[in-house]
């Protein structure tokens, strides 16, 4: 058991708190004591217990409303909070839990019915820190991989959005094509980082507002694979990988960076080729208006088979002519 786990009982009788401190005592956690609500309130804040126990009628304020104080507060709200009550009684219950109780024990106190519920409680709520840990993590690489993006797109003016609008659609068209809800994730960040490779590619050549040189597109073309180079050694984004290096790959083999053809080239990566293609189409360039979503459709279905995958361009087509996308 953590030793850092600290419990505050709340009772207005000490024959009471004495009682719940020699059941508790051989645990090992840091217990603390308050006397009344007010009393509570104050040591709440102050030590930031792992568990409440708290008992319901104390003069002053009672128990239904420390709990209900506790739970308004933006640090102590998820404190877990345990009635100890003599009142056996469905509508102190009904109360408690409508002032936000997660558990009662009924006095007199068995010890050890109140050191098993207390076990239990506390586990809990170690899953539930260790999950918000988790999610706080998710949160902070989503973060990144924005910061990634928006570092890319402040650069190349062309993009603009595009990053945003392709992992969109690619989501909406990979479910179509019934990708499984667990890889749907990776399938998504590897469209928000496809073009990632193109941080290592230089200004000169990304903004250049003309055509590129033979050997500018030679370095252009690196950006697969400096995608790959980036992205690999980071675990969390292995299952990633699939977009950001194969997403200039063709169907028939005549892409880059490694000439893959058909099937060798991974799903995710040939769903992601016609969705690039089809928003890059449908936007305006400094060279062209952006097409109509006829033509659009007309030049995916021509390339059917020699850049796209036949079978996934049949499938974008009928989706995109139901025309709600
Ligand atoms: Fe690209």
């Amino acid at each position: 058991m953590n030793e850092s786990t600290n419990i505050l009982i709340v009772d207005d009788n000490a024959a009471n708190r004495d009682t719940l401190e020699s059941l508790l005592v051989r645990l090992g956690h840091d217990l603390r004591f308050a006397q009344n609500g007010e009393d509570a309130l104050a040591k709440a804040k102050l030590h930031r217990p792992d568990l409440i126990l708290l008992d319901i009628h104390m003069p002053g304020m009672d128990g239904y409303e420390v709990c209900k104080n506790i739970r308004s507060d933006p640090v102590l709200g998820d404190v877990p909070i345990v009635f100890t009550t003599a009142n056996d009684d469905k509508k102190s219950k009904l109360e408690a839990i409508n002032a936000g109780a997660d558990d009662f024990i009924t006095k007199p106190i068995d010890g050890m019915e109140i050191r098993a519920r207390v076990k239990m409680i506390l586990r809990l709520n170690r899953y539930g820190k260790l999950k918000q840990v988790h999610n706080e993590l998710q949160d902070a690489y989503e973060e990144t991989l924005n910061g990634w993006v928006r570092a890319l797109d402040a650069r190349d003016s062309e993009t603009e959005h595009h990053s945003n609008r392709v992992t969109l659609l690619t989501k909406i068209f990979a479910q179509r094509t019934g990708i499984a809800d667990q890889d749907l994730e990776d399938v998504r960040r590897g469209a928000l980082l496809h073009d990632i490779g193109k941080i290592g590619v230089s200004d000169h050549i990304l903004r250049k507002p003309g055509p590129l040189t033979n050997e500018e597109w030679v370095i252009m073309r690196t950006h697969p694979q400096n995608a790959y180079d980036m992205l690999e050694p980071i675990k969390y984004l292995s299952k990633s990988l699939d977009i950001p290096y194969c997403h200039h790959e063709k169907w028939d083999g005549t892409g880059y960076p490694r000439q893959l053809k058909g099937d060798a080239i991974p799903f995710a990566a040939r769903i992601f080729a016609v969705v690039d293609v089809w928003d890059a189409l449908l936007s305006d360039r400094p060279y062209r208006k952006a097409w109509t979503r006829e033509k659009a459709m007309e030049y995916i279905s021509a390339n059917s088979g020699t850049h796209f995958d036949p079978v996934l361009t049949v499938l974008f087509l009928k989706m995109m002519s139901e025309g709600n996308i």
